[in-house]
């Protein structure tokens, strides 16, 4: 799609509500994940799992946009597309990029066959522009299934990246009844690889059945590995994993969640200031009719700088960058507010910083997305007693198209600990990340533009601060 039609397209869709204003998500039709996302020359480059002719999944593209700051962003033409008649007629699998002395380099899964169950690995050399893409003739440069995964069906999303002694590649995959498996390559060249060993292998009854899109990087003196856990029902989530690597095996130490809701397939990559950031999907949770209407499905998170904190745990913040765009702010302290008070301020796009010192057995929390008479909204509480967060839908309405967003998810305060709650609201998209540390996107589809009303759950004395900035849109 050209830039001009782009924009078109943009502005036919911009009166529905539900779609995000600050978020990325192409002009229409699906996306799911960040692919080969890279700064180049100080561009940031976002490409993405993309149907260019419609709302469901199917016939995978690499769309790309750019962006000088992460947050505006401009649509380009589609990157690469599916070759008929070749390894890649099926789809154009995730996967990434990497800048081999000044060449970029993409490294997608080629899928062919019934089903894309031909899913082989294979490389584009692009134009210093990044914006023209040929593919390497010797493609795939990997088609073998390791015998050791007992399958040949699911073995894709290539993840690179360069040591002193050479490059290495890691494959989302599994082995057959044990678990999801991530398989180890090694090369000089990027065109020649030799297998090495299964990085890690996980277990089927408590982590997934195949493991997806894996990120392994280093922090400090620790490597960590994130997958996307595939259940087998086209549901799954973000596990990470924190340890140590010596001799092609990596051994965690510490295993936690990245998010527990509609994030997935999320990507990271090293920024040309140094930091480690990562974008994931959100996920739509309507029916496929409803996407269908709606003409588009799937949002991009507003990028992560990750981190490990002291307790070696992964912590993320929304990228600074995002303050940019922030327009009038509300300020409540304690003084401000009543107990489960209707605030003064409205808004589907809006930057929420809350504080809160829970109560002990108490509830703090924000409604976000309510109605005037408060029968339909989200309500995002923390109970004390049980330490945990929740998001869930309340509402009376008939026209309810949500599948389900309700999910109450453990997250522990140490003694002294106040509760942090950042939450970017967007039309849809609710990305809530507690104590930097607990991720929980959610996404709500308010029957109306006008419940758009934000309530305070829970007793007054428990708000410290509440800072709400309203959000400009990056598209104009
Ligand atoms: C994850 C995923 C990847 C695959 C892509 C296809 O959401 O299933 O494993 O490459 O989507 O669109």
């Amino acid at each position: 799609m050209t830039s001009e039609s782009a924009i078109t397209t943009r502005q036919r869709l911009s009166s529905d509500f539900h779609r995000p204003h600050y978020h990325y998500l192409p002009p229409s039709n699906w996306m799911n994940d960040p692919n080969g996302v890279i700064q180049w020359n100080g561009l940031y480059h976002l490409f993405y799992q993309h149907n260019p002719n419609g709302a469901l999944w199917g016939d995978m593209h690499w769309g790309h946009a750019t962006s000088p700051d992460l947050i505006h962003w401009t649509d380009v033409p589609i990157a690469i597309a599916p070759t008929p008649g070749t390894y890649d007629e099926a789809g154009i699998y995730s996967g990434c990029m990497v800048n081999n002395n000044g060449q970029p380099i993409i490294f997608y899964t080629s899928t062919r066959g019934e089903h894309n169950s031909i899913q082989t690995q294979s490389i584009a050399f692009g134009s210093p522009d990044l914006l023209t893409w040929t593919k390497h003739p010797g493609n795939p440069v990997i088609s073998e299934v390791p015998a050791e995964s007992g399958q040949t069906r699911d073995f894709r999303d290539p993840f690179v990246w360069k040591e002193s002694d050479a490059w290495y590649l890691v494959l989302g995959s599994k082995i057959q009844d044990v678990g999801g498996a991530i398989f180890l390559y090694r090369s000089q060249n990027l065109l020649d690889w030799e297998y090495l060993n299964p990085l890690l292998i996980g277990d089927i009854k408590t982590n997934g059945v195949v493991w997806e899109c894996p990120n392994f990087f280093k922090v400090g003196d620790q490597w960590v590995l994130i997958i996307s856990s595939h259940l087998g029902n086209a549901t799954g989530s973000v596990l990470y994993f924190v340890g140590s690597y010596e001799n092609y095996r990596f051994t965690p130490q510490y295993e936690g969640v990245l998010d527990y809701d509609t994030l997935y397939a999320p990507l990271s990559f090293v920024d040309e200031k140094g930091r480690r950031i990562l974008y994931g999907w959100l996920r739509e949770s309507r029916a496929e009719r409803e996407l269908e209407r709606a003409g588009w499905s799937g949002v991009q998170s507003i990028p992560r700088i990750m981190s490990l904190d002291e307790q070696g745990r992964l912590n993320m913040e929304p990228v600074p960058e995002i303050e940019t765009i922030r327009g009038k702010h509300h300020h409540f302290g304690a003084q401000d507010v009543e107990s489960d008070a209707v605030l003064n301020v409205r808004g589907l796009s809006l930057d929420i910083v809350a504080e809160f010192v829970p109560q002990a057995g108490g509830q703090c929390g924000l409604a976000v997305a309510c109605s005037a008479d408060g029968k339909e909204r989200l309500d995002i509480l923390y109970d004390a007693a049980s330490e945990r967060l929740s998001v869930n839908k309340v509402s009376s309405s008939v026209g309810d198209m949500l599948l389900t967003n309700s999910r109450d998810i453990p997250h522990k305060l140490v003694s002294g600990e106040s509760l942090k709650l950042r939450i970017l609201l967007d039309g849809s998209v609710v990305e809530i990340i507690a104590n930097k540390r607990t991720s929980l996107t959610s996404r709500v589809y308010p029957l109306s533009a006008d419940h758009n009303y934000i309530r305070l759950l829970g007793s007054q004395s428990s708000v410290q601060s509440l800072d709400i900035w309203e959000m400009s849109s990056i598209w104009q």
